[in-house]
C-alpha cells in the first residue's frame, strides 16, 4: 500500500532524501505523492497526482534543504488519488504535516465531530481526521503527547509520520498494523514503511511493533507505546545489499527478479539439505520432531500469488507426507469461523509477511489454538516476528509488484517441507535423496529455460494482440496454470483464466476458438496421458496451443503452434521449472502492449488494508 519516509538529522539535504526514499517506495503505491520538509522554522508542502517523477519535475526549482522532512507516496483508498487528497495532509494552521498508511475506520464520526468544533477539511481522505485531531490535542510543544491523544480515538490501522513547524527538529512516528522501520545514522534518524527506502542510508533498524511510537531528534531516539509506557527496543541489522534493490542493467525489476530466480532458489535450499540422510532440515520451526509428527492437518493461508504456492504446497505434502493440507483465502478465513484443532499447524504464507489478510487470519488461528508459522519472505516483517517461527525464503528484496521470485522460493521451500514432513512419517531414504538430487538440479535448469528468452519473446510477440488467455495444467501444474494467468491479468490488463485442463469441458471450452490461445502446462508427468485429451480438444476448436513441456518431447510439438521445452525433474518440482516460461511470456506481453510492467495500474506490493 501507501509508502511513507521521513527524515530527521544535520545533513541539510531533507528533500533529496525523501525523493531518493520515495522513489524506492514507489512500488508500494504509485497514484500519487508528496513531501513536506520545515524549511526556516515553517512548513513546506508540495504534492502532486501521478508519479514522484512528477513530483520532482514540480520540486525542480524547489530549495529542499534543511533537516526534517517527511514523504509520502500513495495507493488511494479513500478519495480518488488526486493533488489534492495526496499526502502530506496539513492541520488549519498550516503548522502541522502528517502521512499516513492505513485507514482510518471510524473518520467519519470524528470528522462529524472535528468540524463541529470548528476544523476546516479540504480533502476526501480519512487521513486528514489524523492532522486535525493531532492539531486539537496539541499544546506546549509536545507533539508527541498530541498524536498518542489523537490515536487514542482512533480505530483503524496506520502507520503515520508526524512533523510540526513549532518544533522543528522533532520527528514522531507510530504504527498499528502498518509496517513502520526506524533507520539509525550518524546523527541523523530515517523512518520508513520499509527498509528499501533507508537502506542507502543505514543498515541498522527497529522495527515498531503495533501500538508503538517512536520519537526522533537528530541527537536522540525514543520509543514507547502510544499510551506512553515505555518499551524496549532492539536494533537489528539488515543483511541486504543496496544492488539487490536497483535494476542492475535490467530494463524493468520484473525481469530482474525473473532472471535472479537460479539464484534464488540456491538461497531458499542453502545449509537446509542433508544429502546423506536424504532428508531436509528447517531450523525456524521450533518444533521437535515428536510435536512436526503429531500434526494431524496444515492449513495454509494466504492471499495472490502467495495462495498459489500455497495450492502447490498442498499437492507436495499430501503426496509426500500423506498429511491432510487445506489452502483458504486469508480474507475468507478470517471471517468464517474456521474449525481448528489441537493438531492442526496453520501457516501463513506471505513474501511481504505485511498482507493484513495473512496476519488476520494467523491471528485468528492462534486465538483459536491452532500452531502458527509463517513462511515469509521479508526479515522481521510483522507476519514473521508476531508468528515467532517459520521459514524465511531468502528470495531478497522483490520490487516488482507482480510476484515473481519470491513465488519460486516460496514452492521451493515449500517442496523442503514436504520433503522434512515425508521422511518423518513414509518417505524412505532413498526417495528421499533422489528428491535432493533433483532440487540441487532446479537451479541450472532454470538458468537453460532462461536461456530461451529470446525464443519466448517471439512467441509473446506473435500472441500478445489477443484479449483472452486461457491456461490449463494438471496436478500440480494446475495452480501454474492459475499463476501464470494471473501474471498476465496483473501487469497486460488481458484477461485470463487458469482452469484444471480436464474442466475446462465444464464451461471454458465455450470460448476456444481461433482467437483463444490456449497455455498448456504438460510435462510428461503422471497426468500427461490425460492432458493429451485436452489438448486434442483445444485443437479440434482451432484454439492456438501454446504448450510447456517436458524437452524431447516431438509428440507435443506436433499437435501445438508453439513448443517450450524444460528439462525434466521429479514430478512434484514440475511447478519450479514451469512457471519460468509463463512469467517470461506474461512479462513480454506486458512491454509489447506498452504496460507499466513494474508498477501495474490499480496494484500495490503490499496490500495492508483489508
Ligand atoms: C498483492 C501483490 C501480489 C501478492 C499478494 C500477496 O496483491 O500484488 O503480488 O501475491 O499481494 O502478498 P504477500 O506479500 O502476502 O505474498
Amino acid at each position: 500500500m501507501c509508502g511513507i519516509i521521513g527524515y530527521v538529522g544535520k545533513s541539510n539535504r531533507v528533500g533529496e532524501i525523501l525523493l531518493e526514499g520515495l522513489k524506492r517506495l514507489e512500488y508500494r503505491g504509485y497514484d500519487s505523492a508528496g513531501l513536506a520538509i520545515i524549511r526556516d522554522n515553517s512548513l513546506f508542502v508540495e504534492k502532486t497526482s501521478g508519479k514522484i517523477e512528477k513530483l520532482e519535475k514540480k520540486l525542480e526549482k524547489v530549495d529542499l534543504s534543511g533537516s526534517l522532512g517527511i514523504g509520502h507516496t500513495r495507493w488511494a483508498t479513500h478519495g480518488p488519488p488526486t493533488t489534492k487528497n495526496a499526502h502530506p495532509h496539513t492541520d488549519c494552521s498550516g503548522k502541522i504535516a502528517l502521512i499516513h498508511n492505513g485507514i482510518v475506520e471510524n473518520y467519519q464520526t470524528l470528522k462529524t465531530s472535528l468540524e463541529s468544533d470548528g476544523h476546516k477539511f479540504v480533502t476526501e481522505t480519512d487521513t486528514e481526521v489524523l492532522v486535525h485531531l493531532v492539531e486539537k490535542f496539541y499544546h506546549d510543544n509536545k507533539l508527541e503527547e498530541a498524536v498518542q491523544k489523537a490515536l487514542d480515538v482512533v480505530e483503524g490501522t496506520y502507520g503515520i509520520l508526524v512533523i510540526s513547524s513549532s518544533e522543528p527538529d522533532k520527528l514522531v512516528g507510530a504504527r498499528n498494523g502498518s509496517p513502520v522501520v526506524v533507520g539509525i545514522g550518524e546523527n541523523e534518524y530515517f523512518i520508513a514503511s520499509d527498509v528499501s527506502a533507508i537502506l542507502e542510508h543505514t543498515r541498522q533498524v527497529i522495527y515498531l511493533k503495533d501500538q508503538q511510537m517512536v520519537v526522533v531528534t537528530p541527537e536522540h531516539f525514543s520509543t514507547m507505546t502510544v499510551k506512553n509506557e515505555s518499551v524496549e527496543h532492539v536494533v537489528e541489522t539488515v543483511d541486504w545489499d543496496l544492488d539487490m534493490i536497483e535494476k542492475g542493467g535490467f530494463d524493468h525489476f520484473m525481469l530482474k527478479e525473473i532472471f535472479e530466480q537460479p539464484e534464488t532458489i540456491r538461497n531458499a535450499m542453502r545449509g537446509r539439505l542433508l544429502e546423506e540422510y536424504g532428508i531436509s532440515k528447517l531450523g525456524g520451526l521450533n518444533m521437535s520432531e515428536q510435536e512436526l509428527r503429531e500434526v494431524k492437518r496444515i492449513v495454509f493461508v494466504a492471499c495472490g500469488t502467495s495462495w498459489h504456492a500455497a495450492l502447490i504446497g498442498e499437492y507436495m505434502i499430501e503426496e509426500k507426507a500423506r498429511i491432510p493440507v487445506e489452502v483458504e483465502y486469508a480474507s475468507e478465513f478470517r471471517y468464517r469461523n474456521p474449525i481448528i484443532e489441537d493438531d492442526t499447524l496453520v501457516m501463513a504464507i506471505s513474501q511481504s509477511g505485511e498482507t493484513v489478510d495473512t496476519l488476520a487470519g494467523m491471528r485468528e488461528a492462534r486465538e483459536k489454538g491452532a500452531q502458527c508459522m509463517g513462511i515469509c519472505n521479508v526479515v522481521g516483517s510483522t507476519i514473521a516476528r508476531e508468528s515467532g517461527r517459520g521459514v524465511y525464503i531468502h528470495a531478497g528484496p522483490e520490487i516488482g509488484v507482480a510476484s515473481t521470485k519470491a513465488f519460486t522460493s516460496q514452492i521451493t521451500v515449500l517442496s523442503l517441507l514436504a520433503l522434512m514432513l515425508g521422511r518423518m512419517h513414509t518417505m524412505s531414504s532413498s526417495e528421499g535423496r533422489q528428491i535432493i538430487k533433483a532440487l540441487e538440479e532446479i537451479p541450472e535448469q532454470i538458468s537453460k529455460i532462461l536461456g530461451k528468452n529470446e525464443e519466448i519473446k517471439k512467441i509473446s510477440e506473435k500472441c500478445c494482440y489477443y484479449n483472452n488467455f486461457l491456461y490449463l495444467g494438471r496436478g500440480a501444474n494446475y495452480p501454474v496454470a492459475l499463476e501464470g494467468a494471473l501474471k498476465l491479468k496483473e501487469i497486460s490488463y488481458v484477461h485470463a483464466e487458469g482452469y484444471p485442463a480436464a474442466e475446462m469441458k465444464h464451461g471454458p471450452i465455450a470460448l476456444i476458438d481461433e482467437n483463444m490461445p490456449v497455455v498448456i502446462i504438460c510435462p510428461r508427468d503422471n497426468a500427461y496421458q490425460k492432458i493429451l485429451g485436452n489438448i486434442n480438444e483445444v485443437k479440434a476448436r482451432k484454439g492456438k496451443i501454446i504448450a510447456i513441456t517436458s524437452e524431447g518431447n516431438e509428440e507435443i510439438a506436433n499437435m501445438a503452434d508453439h513448443v517450450i521445452f524444460i528439462p525434466e525433474t521429479l514430478d512434484f518440482l514440475y511447478p519450479i521449472l514451469s512457471i519460468i516460461p509463463l512469467q517470461l511470456i506474461a512479462y513480454h506481453i506486458a512491454v509489447l502492449r506498452g504496460c507499466h510492467v513494474d508498477q501495474p495500474r490499480n496494484l500495490a506490493k503490499s496490500v495492508t488494508v483489508e
